[in-house]
This record gives structure tokens, sequence and C-alpha cells, in this order.
């Protein structure tokens, strides 16, 4: 196992209604000057501690905790989110997924609803930005759950993020995710776990996950692979 102790530089900017922004940036210990930021490749045995920094007070947020892994194929994918969807932790979290276009993004969540008992089709959210559902119970709880499904690829009005609601459903409870977060710089809240996937040569798909609030740490520390 590689073991890299990092720092993750954190820029806490205040937002109109005094809402947190984190910029996170990946800096490796050993570069003197902080500039460099350096993301690590993905491996199937990688697992880094890291701590994340706010970088106006210098405080330690959390200790970050960094997996990689390989989906050989949609059916790697299809395991991982079986996994995933028996964590009880899923129930108030919110996963940014990050990657190119055609990454594998949509796939991934539509194998996580399904497992987490969505029937019926289940739509990409490219034009209407957020497709919400409700579930009666999960695998794990006797008990209803919200989840919104974002892509903010198309979204480029930032009124549209309190006229559609967005501030509030990001305040309450239940399972967020989204896709391009990048487009929604500065509105959303930190992420509790982020997922980085990239296509490799042989149509793999290398994964970084990336826990960053004490939930996404128990989701990563539950969910197999290990
Ligand atoms: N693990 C995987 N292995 C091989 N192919 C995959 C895998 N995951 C997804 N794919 C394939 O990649 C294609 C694109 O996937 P998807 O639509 O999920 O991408 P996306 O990241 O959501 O793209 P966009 O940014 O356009 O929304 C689909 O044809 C899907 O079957
Ligand atoms: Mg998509």
């Amino acid at each position: 196992m590689r073991r890299h102790v990092c720092h993750i530089a954190v820029k806490a900017l205040l937002q109109p209604r005094q809402q947190s922004r984190f910029c996170v940036r990946q800096i490796d210990a050993t570069y003197s000057d902080l500039c460099e930021s350096e993301f690590l490749p993905p491996a199937a045995d990688a697992g880094n501690q890291l701590t994340l920094i706010d970088q106006a007070t210098g405080d330690v947020v959390h200790p970050l905790i960094v997996k990689s892994l390989v989906w050989s194929d949609e059916a790697a994918t299809r395991l991982f989110a079986a996994s995933l969807a028996q964590q009880p932790a899923l129930a108030n979290c919110f996963i940014e997924l990050h990657g190119d276009l055609g990454a594998g993004k949509t796939s991934f969540v539509r194998h996580l609803l399904q497992a987490l008992g969505v029937q019926g089709r289940i739509k990409s959210p490219t034009y209407a930005v957020v497709e919400p559902y409700e579930l009666a119970r999960t695998p794990t709880a006797d008990q209803p759950l919200a989840i919104w499904h974002f892509d903010f690829y198309r979204f480029d009005d930032p009124q549209e993020w309190e006229d559609a609601g967005f501030r509030d459903i990001f305040a309450s409870s239940g399972l967020k995710l989204a896709e391009w977060p990048e487009k929604a710089h500065g509105m959303l809240p930190l992420a509790d776990l982020a997922l980085h996937i990239e296509v490799q040569d042989d149509e793999a798909r290398a994964v970084r996950l990336i826990a960053q609030t004490p939930t996404g740490a128990a989701l990563l520390a539950a969910v197999s692979p290990a």
C-alpha cells in the first residue's frame, strides 16, 4: 500500500448569504512553494492519508481519505454501486462526480439508484439539471429517502440556484448526487465524497474516491472493494 502525507489547501471564501465555498487543491507536502498541484495516479492498491486545511485559518478541517480503484467494465461499476447502496450513511450525503464527457458518471448513478431500489427509467438530468426520486424505503432502512441527481453541465445562471430551490435541496437531508459540480462552483457545499472517473485506453475506468467529511470517510471505510 502506498501512503502519502499531503496537505489539501482549502480556500474558504464567503459567498452571498454567507455560504462557505471550498476550493480544494491537492498539494504534495514536499513542494516548497505550495503552488503546484498534484493528483495521484489511480492505482488499485493506493490508500493515501491526507489532511484538509482551511487556507484562511490554517486549521485542520478533516483528514481526507483517498482510495483508487479500477472499474474494468460496467459490471464492476455495478458491484461498487451495490456495495455503496448498503451504507446507511448515504441517507444524508452529497456525492460529487467528476470526469470528462462519457466518463461514466450517469452510468454509476444509474447503478447506485437501481441498487437503492429506484424502479423504471433513470434519465440523465443533462437538460433538466436535476431529476428527483423518492424511495419509500432503502436496503438498509425502512424509512423514506429523497434523492436528487444533478447534472450542472448546462447550468449557467446563478439566479437559477435560488429560483429552482437548489439551495433548499442542499440544505435538506437526503442523497444528493452531482455531475459536473465544477459548473456550480462556489454554490455547492463541500461534498462528503468526490469521485473522479477517467477512461483508460482499454475502456476501463480509473476511479479516485476522496472522502472529505466524516460521512464520506464512513462510506469509504465500509464500501468494497476496500
Ligand atoms: N465502467 C465502465 N466500463 C466501460 N464502459 C462504461 C463504464 N461506465 C460507463 N461506461 C459507458 O460509458 C458511456 C458513457 O457513460 P455516461 O453517460 O455514464 O457518461 P457521463 O460521464 O455521464 O457523461 P456526460 O458528462 O456526458 O454526462 C456509456 O456508453 C456507458 O455504457
Ligand atoms: Mg452524464
